[in-house]
């Protein structure tokens, strides 16, 4: 393969230093990920400062890797596509810097992509799998969005968290219950040992198709103080049923009003096997196609900013290169 048929692309928003190579079908030939969460792990949250340091020291480790194992030279890439938002701007920064100097060393261009289209472009790495119309819903650490997808490029929000992200809450829950951070998988895998026995709140359910978790949270936190003798896995497994049953309820909601054919489940919480099995049931029930990415496209990933900066390259989009802690998913 020609090498210049091939992106880089940069991912420092948040607590992943991660690099993918991509070619513009979304092969991957590398993906090269560094996590924190040694580091974040014993502050029960991400620590802004040191999250961008262990950036700066991870990413030309990770990046000469990513090109090792691609068997490519920087200077034969097609472009960099570096996150340039939502996320934390430090973090950004790092990303952002060691993509524009690489960049401008190896001379080829730079790409400022929007972290949550690489959520949406993270369903077709590897195959294409998303079809349209579709509905998707990014849950993450950062976000719980609901999107109508018309085609490949539009995405139009339907519905967003008014509070905490779902993922958000899976943390918070986990580090009440000492399940350490970020607490999504275990609290997921425990969830399967136990019995939904606690009926927690589904903080507006009946209403349209925004979200609401930090009711669910407290109330989470106020049963584990006032019933200290419940086992771990129940307490798991009735807040799993209760994030599931507004998960899947808002998701079906907005099928049903957009007669999406597709439905895609991208973000770090999308790599939950109960949600994914409590949307397989609801996809079936309503003769939708579920588009899931693998489970290591999920979370946050190189790889799937690459695959966006192609789509910027199709479509001429060039986004000022500046550090954005905040940006729609509607926009580029
Ligand atoms: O997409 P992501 O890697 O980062 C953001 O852009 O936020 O998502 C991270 C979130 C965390 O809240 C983490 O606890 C959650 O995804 N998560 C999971 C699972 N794996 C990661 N939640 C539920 N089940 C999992 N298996
Ligand atoms: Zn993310």
């Amino acid at each position: 393969m020609a090498h210049e048929e091939l992106i880089l692309g940069i991912e420092s928003s948040c607590d992943d230093t991660s690099i993918g190579i991509v070619d513009r079908h979304g092969r991957v030939l590398a993906c090269e990920t560094a996590g924190q969460e040694i580091i974040h792990n014993q502050h029960g949250g991400v620590y802004p400062e040191y999250a961008s340091r262990a950036h700066a020291q991870s990413i030309y480790p990770a990046i000469d890797k990513a090109l090792a194992a691609a068997g490519v030279r920087g200077q034969d890439l097609r472009a960099i596509a570096v996150t340039r938002g939502p996320g934390l701007i430090g973090s950004l920064q790092v990303g952002i810097n060691a993509a524009a100097s690489l960049a401008l060393g190896w001379s080829i261009p730079v790409i400022g992509v929007n972290h949550l289209r690489g959520h949406l472009r993270s369903a077709d790495l590897e195959e294409a799998r998303v079809t349209y119309p579709a509905v998707v819903l990014l849950a993450s650490g950062g976000h719980t969005i609901l999107a109508h997808l018309p085609d490949r490029h539009d995405a139009i929000v339907l519905g967003r968290t008014r509070d905490d992200s779902v993922g958000e809450a899976y943390d918070k829950v986990a580090r009440m219950l000492g399940l350490g951070f970020p607490g999504g998988k275990a609290i997921d895998q425990r969830a399967a040992l136990g019995t939904a026995n606690i009926r927690f709140p589904r903080p507006i359910l009946q209403q349209g198709l925004d979200f609401s978790f930090s009711g669910l949270k407290s109330a989470v936190a106020r049963h584990i103080e006032s019933h200290p003798e419940i086992p771990v896995e129940d307490v798991c497994a009735s807040f799993v049923e209760a994030c599931l049953d507004i998960l899947v309820t808002k998701a079906e909601r907005a099928i049903e009003a957009t007669r999406a054919s597709c439905l895609v489940l991208v973000g770090g919480v999308a790599a939950s096997a109960q949600l994914r099995a409590g949307m397989a049931r609801m996809a079936e029930k309503n003769g939708v196609k579920l588009c899931l990415p693998p489970l290591k496209w999920s979370t946050d990933n190189g790889a799937m900013i690459a695959l966006a900066g192609w789509e910027y390259l199709e479509c001429g989009l060039a986004p000022e290169l500046v550090a954005t802690p905040r940006i729609p998913l509607s926009a580029f």
